[in-house]
């Protein structure tokens, strides 16, 4: 008992001096800022740019410069994205493009698409933001308890929601990144996920809440085996990968939680194009009053016995 008390600890104490060491050793080199002339001739494309955080990042990158291709699914959200290139104090473009993330053949039109007129407009295809995604179990978790003061029963969502969140969250970033690989490998680029606080602490809404989380732990293994998978790849060894896990963002998804506006999380998303060395992971905005990277950090070193005891 004693023996298991001194390991727990002592891993603990190796682990902190470890995470401490690598934060001073990477300060400086996670953020960098181009040059408007450099982010002119480049583009990315950010999927679910109709609303909430995609739309965030796709203004912000067009606002610094970037030709942006947005991701939307309904014909309004494609008119409502030409319509924000009026905004004249926007120094590159949105170019909007139809396809879903559950739809092969469209993600094989938009690859076509998107490396026609990065010809034609003479641009480098520098990187994507995989942020398209749902959570149907969190709308109804929020709308129980905030419209109805109740929370939902304590039971697995059924296999049809849980397949559906996990083709969007998951396959959807896998459908993307594959289509779009020989495309960003060309310029060295970046591939972004946008993966979430829910990939590190699962378990805190209960078991209504799982398929949304299991999505999110699946981004972190996903983000995790690219980055170093893609090293053994003659083509792809100098893309960086990214993962962003953003906490409560003001959003359609989390509107009675949401804590920081989107622009948190599109500034991270900068910092991940641009840096020379970009962070494997960012953590964007406030979870229950806290940023998101303490919350996150912190429990990943407590041993199950003590989160399982406080969640
Ligand atoms: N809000 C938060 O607190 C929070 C926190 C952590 C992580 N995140 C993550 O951040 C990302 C964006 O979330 P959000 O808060 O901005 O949500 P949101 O406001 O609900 O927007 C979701 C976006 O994803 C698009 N989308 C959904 N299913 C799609 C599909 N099958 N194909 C293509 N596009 C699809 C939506 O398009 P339509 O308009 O056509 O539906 C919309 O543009 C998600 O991955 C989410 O899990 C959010």
């Amino acid at each position: 008992m004693l023996a298991d008390v001194l390991a727990t600890t002592s891993s603990f104490l190796v682990a902190v001096v470890i995470a401490v060491i690598a934060q001073l050793f990477r300060k400086g080199q996670t953020h960098a800022h181009l040059p408007l002339k450099t982010r002119q001739s480049r583009a990315v494309l950010v999927t679910g740019a109709s609303r909430g955080i995609g739309k965030t990042i796709a203004a912000h990158l067009s606002f610094v410069g970037y030709a942006v291709f947005g991701s939307v699914r309904s014909q309004d959200s494609y008119d409502g994205l030409l319509k924000s290139n009026d905004d004249t104090t926007a120094q590159g473009t949105i170019i909007p493009i139809k396809f879903d993330v559950t739809n092969e053949k469209e993600i094989a039109a938009a690859v076509e698409f998107i490396q026609k007129k990065c010809r034609e407009k003479n641009l480098e295809f520098v990187g994507i933001v995989n942020n398209a995604g749902i959570n149907p179990e969190g709308e109804r978790y929020a709308k129980m308890q905030f419209e109805e003061q109740k929370l939902p029963d304590n039971v697995l969502v059924d296999g049809k929601t849980a397949l559906q969140v996990l083709d969007t969250n998951v396959v959807g970033c896998f459908r993307v990144t594959k289509a779009f690989l020989p495309l960003v490998s060309k310029e060295n680029g970046r591939i972004i996920l946008i993966g979430s606080y829910f990939g590190t602490i699962a378990g805190a809404l209960g078991l209504p809440h799982l398929a949304y989380e299991a999505s999110k732990f699946a981004l972190e293994a996903l983000a995790d085996g690219l980055r170093r998978g893609l090293k053994g790849d003659s083509d792809c060894n100098k893309i960086k990968v990214s993962l962003l896990k953003p906490g409560n963002i003001q959003t359609d998804m989390n509107q009675f939680a949401g804590e920081s506006p989107p622009v948190t999380v599109s500034s991270d998303v900068l910092a991940a194009l641009e840096a020379k060395r970009p962070s494997a992971r960012y953590y964007p905005g406030m979870v229950k009053g806290l940023p998101c990277k303490n919350i996150c950090d912190f429990f990943a070193l407590l041993p199950s016995f003590i989160t399982d005891t406080q969640l």
